[in-house]
């Protein structure tokens, strides 16, 4: 069996039903919007974060989910969705989940709005139910997310961006979220108990992995439905570059400075900046760190009981390190 479908195994009811809920939240009676969602849920991510939404809620409460809990998961995958429409415009980025980007097909002024139609679905899904502790959650990241996008984008104008500002902005702009998947799937079944707190820190953690991740695919030049090598070229320094930079001497340094400063367009040089950081050492140590978030995110499943959804979260934080895509 794959290791995705075993992870699933135990959600598997839930995520059908979800499905089914999730289609239907985002409906609308103008046509063009419907046409464009309709776009968006035949072309469905990993849908991990509603994974970590069923599997935290039924860990801790010996298997239970409620409405809460569809609710939550449906409202969280509508605001990554909502972030994922905005980032290929923020980020200029012709294609999304294998296909073309919304931007890509509809420009950049519809992306944005249906980016907002998405956000505002999501949101009102909570209050209409009165699910305000879960709105909290949810909002709390939403603000984050938007902090971490324009963090990042400060710092690709200054390139000044050190390793701990790095972290800072991953935290913000993806841990966040899936922080939030965690803490709410506690929260939607048990709600002010000690899980809310220990599940966010998990899903922090494990969302911290997940961007290091998704940044070293950017290095790589495998099938993963969306461009590679176009960090460099938005000027986004991650982990990688930012270790070889640390690592360089003053040549070698200013000439990285320079090639992603004045050269950010010029495919040829940012291939040369690409090798460059391989040789010396920066997915290497980008590795290290993210194995060192799931480490410490696996160390805090160890304090629940063993159970089924225990052992679908472990799998899945290993998942997060060893995906393809
Ligand atoms: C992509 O998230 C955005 C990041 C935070 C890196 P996913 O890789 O979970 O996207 P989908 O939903 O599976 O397409
Ligand atoms: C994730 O960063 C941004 C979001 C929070 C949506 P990226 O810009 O690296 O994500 P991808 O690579 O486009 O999915
Ligand atoms: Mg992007
Ligand atoms: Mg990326």
């Amino acid at each position: 069996m794959k290791v995705v479908e075993q992870i699933k195994e135990p959600i598997a009811y839930e995520m059908e039903l979800f499905e089914q809920k999730f289609q239907l939240s985002m409906s609308s009676k103008v046509a063009l919007l419907n046409r464009i969602t309709h776009y968006i849920v035949n072309r469905k991510g990993k849908q991990m974060r509603p994974m970590f939404v069923f599997l935290v809620a039924k860990m801790v409460a010996d298997g239970e989910v409620s409405e809460r809990t569809y609710r939550g998961a449906s409202v969280i995958e509508l605001i990554h969705t909502a972030t994922l429409v905005h980032d290929d415009v923020v980020d200029d980025s012709d294609r999304r989940r294998g296909f073309f980007s919304v931007n890509a097909l509809w420009k950049n002024k519809i992306a944005v709005l249906i980016g907002d139609y998405l956000l505002s679905k999501g949101l009102l899904l909570s209050i209409d139910n009165n699910d305000f502790d879960l709105l909290k959650i949810i909002s709390v990241a939403v603000r984050e997310m938007s902090e971490g996008e324009l963090l990042q984008i400060e710092k690709a104008r200054k390139l000044d961006i050190t390793e701990e500002v790095y972290y800072d902005i991953i935290r913000q702009k993806t841990a966040t979220l899936i922080a939030a998947c965690c803490s709410l799937g506690a929260a939607s079944v048990k709600p002010a108990s000690q899980h809310v707190d220990t599940m966010r820190k998990f899903g922090e953690l494990i969302g911290m992995a997940f961007q290091i991740k998704d940044d070293l695919f950017d290095y790589g030049d495998t099938q993963i439905g969306k461009p590679t090598g176009i960090d460099i070229k938005e000027q986004k320094m991650t982990l990688p570059l930012i270790y070889a930079l640390n690592n360089a001497n003053k040549k070698d340094k200013k000439w990285l400075i320079n090639s992603i400063k004045n050269h950010n367009k010029d495919k040829k040089r940012v291939k040369e900046v690409i090798a460059y950081v391989k040789s010396n050492g920066g997915l290497d140590y980008a590795i290290t760190k993210m194995k060192t978030f799931q480490e410490e995110a696996l160390n805090l499943l160890k304090d629940y009981p063993n159970s089924e959804y225990r052992t679908s979260l472990e799998l899945m934080v290993n998942y997060v390190i060893d995906r393809k895509k």
